[in-house]
């Protein structure tokens, strides 16, 4: 580990911030809504409500997240590539957190090693998109942007930006980690019972018949283990899940970011972890500016355009202390690409002496058209990108410390491949994503083993 930059290694860090200096930078990807008083008003109702979560608990995220960048634990960050306002029921919420909780089983029984679980969910309602407007029929409206922002339906009012939806948004992800939290301290968490976590319509696939054997096979260590300690191992009682989304909407963000008592600078209160898409790290962005100021730890998705002069002055910029478990950097390259663009960047953060956390994000880059025109991506791409990220990472000798993949408990069908050789022509079946295709419970379980093996060669 390198010694902690100075203040004078960043320019930016000189510069005054406050949480609206983002204003004074370009804001890409934002909704222009037609009334601001409307929005105002939103807004004031929004700075008054109690946070989503702690500074205490960001801090603890904060503290793994270092820890995850010296490979003792492995970050696992997973979720809808969008939440849905109408979707936020106690199936869905339950289905996500039992493959989050199925998945990181696996990854701790076969690495040996602690888990965090970064979902992306309580909050994940903005969406980046290519186009302003969208035409069908000859008919032009704005573009969907997110649950948040607007909604999916083709109307015009549909498509209006209603400033009503922040508030929705902050509500549902209040319900949404209310259930969560409930669920963790109540027992559903309980490694002693991983049998809550089961997925009735997934019992006869062959994944959830390698898992349950997993099951057993941990069942057994443990109750050997209690028998010799003659005690309840009590840790295994509870387990924490985080939360996380991108911080695409400012002026949400905004209205969430607050001081805290007995501690220095803002925390953005609306999530434990936001992060900056792939579309909006400009350097001299809105993004960038608001969050610089934020103590959170937080992601920032780097694709293939990114060189490695400018990840050093964005990394800089953003980290400016160099303080461990502060950046993630979330690449995102597609499994024909990473081996052109991953190397230089990682010897960039070296030579730069950056302390950065590396996570492989291997959806992103992979996403294509089938022929009937529906957006996918296939499982062996998504399993390419995720072993050249390790192989690469092994070879220059840094951290692979995290993967981040949109996934659902939900029986879908919108990611082609994997175990069941789910075809182009299956995609209708069961297609539900708004916006990205996401793994199902058998196509995540299936990855989760693959990862867990590269876990494994590493230790
Ligand atoms: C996303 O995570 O849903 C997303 C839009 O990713 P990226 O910024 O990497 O394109
Ligand atoms: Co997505």
């Amino acid at each position: 580990m390198s010694a902690p930059k100075t203040e004078s290694d960043s320019t930016h860090s000189q510069s005054t911030w406050s949480p609206e200096t983002w204003r004074e930078k370009i804001a890409k990807q934002q909704p222009v809504y037609d009334s601001p008083a409307e929005l105002n008003d939103v807004l004031t109702r929004l700075a008054k409500l109690p946070p989503l979560v702690t500074s205490w608990e960001i801090e603890n995220l904060k503290r793994s997240l270092a820890a995850a960048g010296e490979g003792k634990c492995f970050v696992l960050q997973g979720g809808d590539c969008s939440e849905d306002l109408d979707e936020c029921s106690t199936e869905s919420v339950v289905r996500n957190l039992k493959v989050l909780m199925q998945m990181s089983l696996v990854l701790m029984y076969r690495s040996m090693k602690p888990v965090v679980r970064l979902g992306r969910i309580a909050g994940q309602y903005a969406k980046p998109r290519s186009k302003e407007t969208e035409t069908r029929d000859g008919v032009t409206l704005p573009v969907y942007r997110g649950d948040i922002i607007n909604r999916s339906g083709f109307t015009e009012s549909e498509r209006r930006p209603n400033p009503e939806l922040l508030l929705r948004g902050y509500e549902r992800s209040a319900l949404t980690l209310n259930f969560i939290r409930a669920l963790c301290a109540g027992g559903f968490a309980d490694l002693h019972h991983p049998e809550n976590w089961d997925l009735g319509y997934a019992s006869t696939s062959k994944e959830a018949s390698r898992y349950r054997d997993l099951v057993q096979s941990i069942g057994d260590a443990l109750r050997f283990m209690e028998t010799v300690a003659d005690a309840s191992i009590s840790q295994l009682e509870r387990v924490d899940i985080f939360t996380s989304h991108e911080g695409l909407h400012l002026t949400y963000e905004q209205s969430q970011t607050r001081p805290v008592p007995r501690r220095d600078g803002w925390y953005n209160l609306s999530t434990h972890f936001p992060w900056i898409g792939d579309r909006t790290r400009d350097l001299d962005g809105a993004h960038i500016e608001y969050f610089r100021g934020i103590q959170n730890p937080i992601g920032l998705k780097v694709g293939p355009s990114m060189t490695a002069d400018e990840l050093k002055s964005v990394v800089d910029c953003l980290n400016p202390k160099n303080e461990p478990g502060r950046l993630m950097l979330i690449h995102r390259f597609g499994s024909e690409k990473i081996a052109d663009c991953l190397p230089q960047l990682i010897q960039a953060m070296q030579q730069n002496g950056s302390n950065v956390v590396w996570c492989s994000d291997p959806m992103h880059g992979n996403t294509f058209s089938a022929e009937n025109g529906i957006k996918t991506r296939h499982v062996r791409q998504i399993e390419n990108e995720l072993l050249s990220a390790f192989e690469i990472h092994r070879s220059e000798g840094s951290v692979l410390a995290a993967a981040h993949l949109e996934l659902t408990g939900d029986n879908v069908t919108e990611c082609v491949g994997g175990a069941r050789g789910l075809k182009e022509e299956d995609l209708k079946k069961a297609y539900k994503s708004q916006v990205d295709p996401r793994l199902n419970y058998e196509q995540a379980m299936e990855i989760s083993f693959l990862i867990a093996e590269q876990l494994q060669q590493n230790s």
